[in-house]
């Protein structure tokens, strides 16, 4: 007997139109992520740079991407590859100057699209002049003395000074927060590499520093902000020692990694909302002025802690934090109810006039290509851009571009180099290889007669870049376009309406609806099983909404193997294949 599996679901989430006002643009765009060491290279030393960007900003109109965000392009030693800023105020040699910074911005908005920066504010580099002057001494003659988080040696301890750690706290590479500094006699707090020295938050000079930062690029012109490592803003005052993880068990002797403690202590401390709070009270007086200016924040937590970080009516925060939860699934995890619980969990916390996101990867975790398997990146692509909110794109994923690895000892970041013998866990080189433009040498990324910074993926020879799939209306790429192409088209793509269909170990479908009946609805459908699913839509189309579906015929819009786009499709009989994502126009 035939066993029923599909799940029925007729969830109702909230609804409200998106891009009502110019405030909102930030609903109806593409976020678009650029490493900028690996986007494009215009000056030939195997790097990429703001000028390779510039001349590429043509693209983005071409795939309907309405706006980019930069990871850091600060001056910075590079030991954190821009992480690691030593004056936020100035543009890195190796991506140009501030000359090519204005021109970028320029084009940018000539084109119509917004440019989003990185805004480091939890740490600096260890070659910041304010740290350089900060280790010096802790005199009140010194002027920087409290910019960072110095503390005394542990009391009560007869080891020398530099042996009294103040307490159990480790940073996000297992080792102690604490270094020592002999000139000043006191240790310096790093959540990070030891090279990046905590700002001390607790300093309202810092603050003034922080938000000059703002002003100085809001004044460029720059739409808004990606904040990072927020979470790690201010660690508590009492520096008691942090309870043990009683959910972790440690696989690596002699390390003790992060996950060993619960970061009671150096988390999300209540004061950071005031502090994001601040920073979007100067956005707002620019927002006043011009254009929105827009803030997201990065932090990888729990619904419970992300969600704070929208603020309340009276005390905004960010436009959104990202939603990171699309970048737990795996070959092991990636099933039709395993996505159908990351959405719905996401959408039912979300506050009631809160927008939603959507993240795939990003340039601290593996190419969505190879977490999920190659034969499911495009429907991740269709899953980003078709959920109700506002999708972010990691550069490449658009023609499913996939890890590029290198031997340990080309290894290029210094995450490699936390534990040698399980460093391919820490590496995050192979998403970060350069972008895959065309079949010229190094893909069309540099012309370097010598080494890009880190190796081109070789299957670049093999269709995965941008030239070879412009030209391929079948490609990763053409179907990328036609999805963003939708979400700006279509108005039930601009709505936050969303109702799940059919939910089973396959399948994972969807429904997006205009704000206006009979302007057309479109079931999506994913498969995320490892072979063909057949599943009756149409009594769950029919019976949890007014659908009237003629003939029980809906159009094909979109196939993510680009293979029978506008064929007529029988509701009650839908063949979906492994991996394949339907976009089904129905009407109502
Ligand atoms: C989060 C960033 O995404 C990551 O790349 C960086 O290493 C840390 N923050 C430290 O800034
Ligand atoms: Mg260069």
């Amino acid at each position: 007997m035939a066993v029923i599996h599909a799940v029925l679901l007729f969830v109702f989430i909230q609804t409200f139109p998106v891009g009502v006002t110019s405030n909102e643009w930030w609903k109806g765009t593409i976020v678009y992520q650029i490493y900028p060491r690996s986007f494009m290279d215009s000056d030939g030393d195997g790097v990429g740079d703001l000028a390779g960007i510039t001349s590429r900003l043509e693209y983005f109109n071409d795939i309907g991407v309405g706006t980019v965000w930069l990871n850091p392009v600060y001056k910075s030693p590079m030991a954190d590859f821009g992480y690691d800023v030593d004056d936020f105020k100035d543009i890195d040699p190796i991506f140009g100057t501030m000359a090519d910074f204005d021109e970028l911005i320029s084009k940018a908005h000539r084109l119509g699209l917004k440019l989003v920066m990185d805004f480091v504010p939890n740490h600096t580099s260890d070659q910041h002049p304010w740290f350089i002057e900060s280790k010096k001494n802790k005199d009140s003659t010194n002027r920087y003395r409290d910019y960072y988080v110095w503390v005394d040696p542990k009391k009560n301890c007869s080891d020398p000074p530099e042996k009294c750690i103040p307490n159990n706290w480790v940073d996000l590479l297992g080792g102690t927060v604490w270094e020592w500094v002999q000139e000043r006699q006191q240790f310096y707090l790093h959540q990070f590499l030891n090279i990046q020295p905590d700002l001390n938050y607790r300093n309202p000079v810092v603050h003034l520093e922080m938000i000059n930062v703002l002003r100085f690029w809001l004044e460029k012109g720059v739409d808004g902000f990606r904040v990072d490592a927020v979470r790690h803003m201010y660690e508590s005052e009492d520096l008691q020692d942090e309870p043990i993880n009683p959910d972790y068990s440690s696989i690596r002797s002699g390390h003790v990694a992060y996950g060993s403690l619960v970061h009671s202590k150096t988390f999300d401390q209540p004061e950071v909302h005031d502090l994001i709070y601040e920073w979007r009270r100067v956005l707002n007086e620019y927002s006043m002025q011009s254009n929105y200016r827009f803030l997201t924040i990065e932090t990888n937590d729990t619904h419970e802690i992300l969600l704070p970080y929208y603020g309340t009516p009276s005390r905004p925060e960010a436009d959104f934090p990202f939603n990171y939860g699309l970048t737990a699934l795996s070959m092991e995890t990636f099933t039709g109810s395993k996505v159908h619980q990351l959405v719905n969990d996401w959408m039912k916390d979300l506050p009631h006039d809160k927008w939603p996101n959507w993240v795939t990867g990003n340039h601290d975790c593996f190419r969505v290509a190879d977490r999920v398997g190659i034969q499911y990146a495009r429907a991740l692509n269709v899953l980003n851009l078709l959920l109700p909110g506002t999708p972010k794109t990691y550069y490449g994923e658009e023609i499913g571009m996939m890890n590029t690895w290198v031997p340990f000892s080309k290894s290029q970041d210094s995450y490699a180099a936390i534990d040698p013998s399980h460093w391919k866990e820490y590496t995050r080189d192979p998403e970060r290889s350069p972008m895959q433009w065309d079949r010229s040498s190094h893909a069309g990324f540099s012309t370097t007669i010598g080494d890009t910074w880190l190796p081109v993926n070789q299957n670049y020879l093999s269709g995965i870049n941008v030239a070879d799939q412009k030209a391929d209306n079948t490609s990763a790429l053409a179907l990328y376009k036609k999805l963003a192409a939708l979400r700006k088209d279509e108005p039930a793509f601009q709505t936050n309406h969303l109702k799940y269909v059919v939910v089973t170990e396959k399948i994972f479908s969807f429904l997006r609806m205009p704000d206006t009946p009979g302007l057309g609805s479109f079931l999506v459908i994913i498969n995320a099983g490892t072979s063909e699913s057949t599943d009756d839509y149409s009594a769950a189309l029919m019976e949890g909404h007014q659908l009237k579906m003629e003939g029980n015929i809906g159009t094909i819009t979109v196939s993510s193997n680009m293979d029978r786009d506008g064929v007529s499709q029988d509701m009650s009989k839908v063949s979906v294949a492994k991996g394949e994502a339907l976009v089904v126009k129905c009407f109502c």
